[in-house]
This record gives C-alpha cells, sequence and structure tokens, in this order.
C-alpha cells in the first residue's frame, strides 16, 4: 500500500519557488489569494487534517486552532516575529513552531533606515507639497527638518536587526546607544555602541528605534512616562511591532509636542484603522508593515519557511525552531 505523503495547508498565496519546493514532497493545498487574508471558518477547516502549516502574520495560531488540527506537527510562520502564534500550547502538543530570522535582517534595517530619514527630512510631506502644486519659489526654510548625520540613534532591543540598523547608523556618524534584555559586549566593540538604562537612552538620543519583539513583557514598552522622558526636539520609529507602543499616549505626544515626529511602519491594529487619528498627524510617517518587502527578501522567507516544513515532516530536520524542545525531547 502506498504510503500517505504528509500535508500541508498554505495560508497565503507566496512565491512560486517555496510552493514548488514544498509539492516536490508533500501534498499542499494553498489559500490562492496575494492580498486576502484566508477566513477563519475557512483556516479551521483546512487544518484539519494536515501535518504542517505555513502561515503569515495575519494567522492567528491559538488554542482554537490547534483543537481544530490533530494532526498538526508543525507550524511555520513567514515571518521573524511570532507573537500570532501561541507556542506555549504548541509546545505542550509536540507541535514544532519555526521563524524566519536572519534572511530578513538587512532589508528591515534598510527600511528602518529609510523611515528614519523619511521622518526627519519630512520626505512625504515634500513630496505631497510639490505635487499639491504648493512649490512657488525657493525658499529658506522651506520643509526643514533636522539632521540625521552626527545625532544620537538610541536603539531597543539589539538582537540582529538593531546591530544591522547600528552599523547604518555608524555610516551617517551617528552616536548610539542601546537597551537591549542582554549587553552585548562585542556589538559595543565592533560597532562602537554604548549600553545605557531605558531612561538614559531615552532622554539622551535625537532618535529613538524599536527592535524588540513583541511579548507580554514588552507590550506597552514604549507609554506615556517613556514619551515624557524623550526630547521635544526626539523621533521614534517603530518598525517592530505596533502593540510595543501605547499607540493612544504617542499620538497625544505627537499632537502635544512631546516629542517632534514618528515613523511607523507597525500599528496596534493592522491595517490602520481608517478612523486612526494617526492618520491626521503631519509629523508622522506611515508606512504599511513592509520592513522585509523586498522581492529578494520575501521570496528567502518563503523558501525558508518552507524548507522547515518539508525537511521536518520528511526528515525530522529543521532549520530555525522557535521551541526546539519540541525536537530534543525525543
Ligand atoms: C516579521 O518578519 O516579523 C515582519 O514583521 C514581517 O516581515
Amino acid at each position: 500500500m502506498p504510503v500517505a505523503r504528509p500535508t500541508v495547508y498554505i495560508t497565503r498565496k507566496i512565491p512560486d519557488p517555496a510552493i514548488a519546493l514544498l509539492t516536490e514532497s508533500l501534498d499542499v493545498s494553498v489559500w490562492p489569494e496575494e492580498d486576502e487574508a484566508v477566513p477563519r471558518d475557512v483556516l479551521i477547516r483546512e487544518v484539519k487534517g494536515v501535518d504542517g502549516l505555513l502561515c503569515v502574520l495575519t494567522e492567528k495560531v491559538d488554542r482554537e486552532l490547534l483543537d481544530a488540527a490533530p494532526r498538526l506537527k508543525i507550524v511555520a510562520n513567514m515571518a521573524v516575529g511570532y507573537d500570532n502564534i501561541d507556542v506555549g500550547s504548541c509546545t505542550k502538543r509536540g507541535i514544532l513552531v519555526t521563524n524566519t530570522p536572519d534572511v530578513l535582517t538587512d532589508a528591515t534595517a534598510d527600511l528602518a533606515f529609510a523611515l528614519l530619514l523619511a521622518t526627519a527630512r519630512r520626505l512625504p510631506e515634500a513630496r505631497d507639497f510639490l505635487l499639491k502644486g504648493q512649490w512657488k519659489t525657493w525658499s529658506p526654510m522651506l520643509l526643514t527638518g533636522k539632521e540625521v548625520h552626527g545625532a544620537t540613534l538610541g536603539i531597543v532591543g539589539m538582537g540582529r536587526i538593531g546591530q544591522a540598523v547600528a552599523k547604518r547608523a555608524r555610516g551617517f556618524d551617528m552616536k548610539v546607544l542601546y537597551y537591549s534584555k542582554r549587553r552585548n559586549p562585542q556589538v559595543e566593540e565592533e560597532i562602537g555602541a554604548r549600553y545605557v538604562d531605558k531612561e538614559t537612552l531615552l532622554r539622551e538620543s535625537d532618535y529613538v528605534s524599536l527592535h524588540l519583539p513583541l511579548t507580554p513583557e514588552t507590550r506597552g514598552f514604549i507609554g506615556e512616562r517613556e514619551l515624557r522622558m524623550m526630547k521635544p526636539t526626539a523621533v521614534l520609529i517603530n518598525t517592530a511591532r505596533g502593540a510595543v507602543v501605547d499607540e493612544r499616549a504617542l499620538c497625544k505626544a505627537l499632537m502635544e509636542g512631546w516629542i517632534w515626529a514618528a515613523g511607523l511602519d507597525v500599528f496596534e491594529v493592522e491595517p490602520l484603522p481608517v478612523d486612526s487619528p494617526l492618520r491626521t498627524l503631519p509629523n508622522v510617517v506611515l508606512l504599511p508593515h513592509i520592513g522585509s518587502a523586498t522581492v529578494k527578501t520575501r521570496t528567502d522567507m518563503a523558501l525558508l519557511a518552507a524548507r522547515n516544513i518539508r525537511d521536518y515532516l520528511v526528515t525530522g530536520r529543521v532549520h530555525t525552531p522557535v521551541n526546539p524542545e519540541v525536537i530534543q525531547r525525543y
């Protein structure tokens, strides 16, 4: 009797090479849309008999979903962040969770730096000004922004992406401060970053860039208290997860001038609600969660997620586990 091939459900139309890699050795079904998330009821139905799930960050992998998927052995998230997944429940059930670190580090750091520059130099505002026909003449103080070179950058979270941002900052002759769960002497030596406590970082930085994962401990990491510690000339950049910032407090800070501006790629609720006050503020640059969005990086992320699933289900090998204890048990 032929042995049944493992089955996989992919929750979004991902780049073809990743689907091809999976279909070589597994039975694959895909939610066919690229720009529309799979409806929850469809997802719950589809995971019923699958061995592997390749998902993106819009899918909540919670107990309800796990209950509906009694055969599930691996959840491969096509993202480095995995706050959409209840990892504890997966581990209890012996389900491996994987993410996509490394392959997106540089693209995300590039975007963080682009956002920092765009916010400091008011690029979206300047573009709108030109396109709306408001540009009458060169004028001495027209659309003046903030210096980036030589300024102090405070990096919160000195993991892979934080380090890559720090390297870019050095090219702009910036002074780099950092605050992280763990102190990293190697980074201090190689990049010349100085470790400081949270309060010093907030008080001394001209730019604060967030690079920490969303966990119960980091939710609301930047709230009213923190925003009030920042310089009135400071800029906050968030390319991590929206909920590490208390958005309501941030709006107040931007409206009342506790800080100068913010550049945001991520939000508490995504897509950003149409009635969000952030949309109306002149001193904020908004992007639709595109930190890792280059063709190469998104393809590499999809391929890494696919390799994690294929290799785990076919040979037991795994590349980037979030909860390796699941395999170490055996
Ligand atoms: C991630 O990987 O966590 C990003 O937010 C999406 O690229």
